[in-house]
């Protein structure tokens, strides 16, 4: 292994105990909350978003700034957050994630609503007690930027146009399933283009939080800035086509997660709209806008290699 990849297997593993860190607080440990917190997060997951911040940073420089980690922590909380609650039988009702029963079937929805508020109030203390130390005005630029992506212009937003694209009809707090082979109004209408912007939204933009937030943490110019931004547009983009993808050619264990849901909700995913195949080459077309991104990077000087290869791990995640 090489010195440099070395360093990085490292700083994840330093990662890993931060997160255990900033969950245990004195004297609460044992609290349901926080059981059901640190069940969901501290159970694996692939931690994607970390690892882009922090390759993020080593575009700019060999030791990452001093609030990288933790902002790699509060975007990963504000992540797990998003799942817990993307779970939950109001959402997509989902019984299993990160390979074992999601919050809500093992501590009940109460919980696990509080649990998810729990994690998302968290990273904002965890992040924004980094900005206060240090009082650079780069961190409090990146506290912006995860905040204003991670909310009702971003994640929140798109969530929120996920479930009302759906097939599901939702009245008070009954949720009926549409007949499947009843082209309603509503199915009809939805373009690849509207799930492309939900998508971009309710998964690209936690992709831009964490690469934003190291551009930003790294004291990037504004034209780099806007290069990284462009990447991580078309990586989240990437990630949720593969999502999409591995719903249906995935296995339970592999992933972790229930497997079929998309087309049992009558879901508007890239593979419910255009078919696994369509969906492959949208996969390729957005790697390669995510590589084109980085060349404006590479003329810059910076060495993008990590990145890149990056994207093809993603393009072709089984899990
Ligand atoms: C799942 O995200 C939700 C999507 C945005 C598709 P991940 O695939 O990153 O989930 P974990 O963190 O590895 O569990
Ligand atoms: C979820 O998309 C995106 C989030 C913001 C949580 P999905 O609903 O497809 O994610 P999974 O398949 O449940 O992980
Ligand atoms: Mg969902
Ligand atoms: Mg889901
Ligand atoms: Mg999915």
């Amino acid at each position: 292994m090489s010195d440099m990849k070395h360093k990085f297997e490292d700083a994840l593993m330093e990662f890993e105990r931060a997160l255990d860190y900033y969950l245990t607080p004195a004297h609460r440990k044992d609290d349901t909350v926080w059981r059901a917190a640190r069940y969901s997060l501290l159970s694996g997951g692939k931690r994607v978003r970390p690892r882009l911040l922090f390759m993020t940073c080593r575009l700019f420089g060999k030791d990452p700034p001093q609030e990288a980690m933790a902002f790699a922590a509060a975007i990963e909380m504000i992540h797990t957050y998003s799942l817990i609650h993307d779970d939950l039988p109001a959402m997509d009702d989902d019984d299993f994630r990160r390979g074992q029963p999601s919050c809500h079937r093992q501590f009940g929805e109460a919980t696990a609503i509080l649990a998810g508020d729990l994690l998302l109030n968290r990273a904002f203390e965890i992040a924004s007690a980094s900005c206060v130390k240090s009082g650079r005005p780069e961190a409090v630029s990146a506290l912006w930027w995860m905040a204003t992506m991670a909310g009702g212009e971003g994640m929140i937003l798109g969530q929120s146009l996920d479930l009302a694209m759906d097939g599901r009809c939702r009245e008070g707090n009954m949720i009926q399933y549409t007949d499947s082979t009843n082209t309603s109004a509503k199915d009809g209408l939805t373009s690849i283009e509207q799930v492309r912007e939900m998508v971009t939204l309710k998964t690209a933009c936690l992709i831009r939080a964490a690469v934003g937030a190291g551009a930003r943490l790294s004291g990037a110019s504004k034209d780099e800035e806007t290069s990284l931004d462009q990447f991580a547009a078309s990586l989240g983009l990437l990630f949720q086509i593969r999502d999409d993808i591995l719903d249906v050619v995935s296995d339970k264990e592999l992933l972790g997660k229930t497997i079929g849901k998309d087309v049992r909700d009558l879901k508007k995913t890239y593979v419910t709209l255009l078919g696994k195949e369509q969906a492959r080459l949208a996969l390729a077309e957005a790697a390669r806008d995510a590589e084109k991104a980085l060349d404006a990077l590479d003329e810059k000087g910076r060495a993008t290699s990590e990145l890149r290869s990056y994207i093809k791990v993603l393009e072709t995640r089984v899990s």
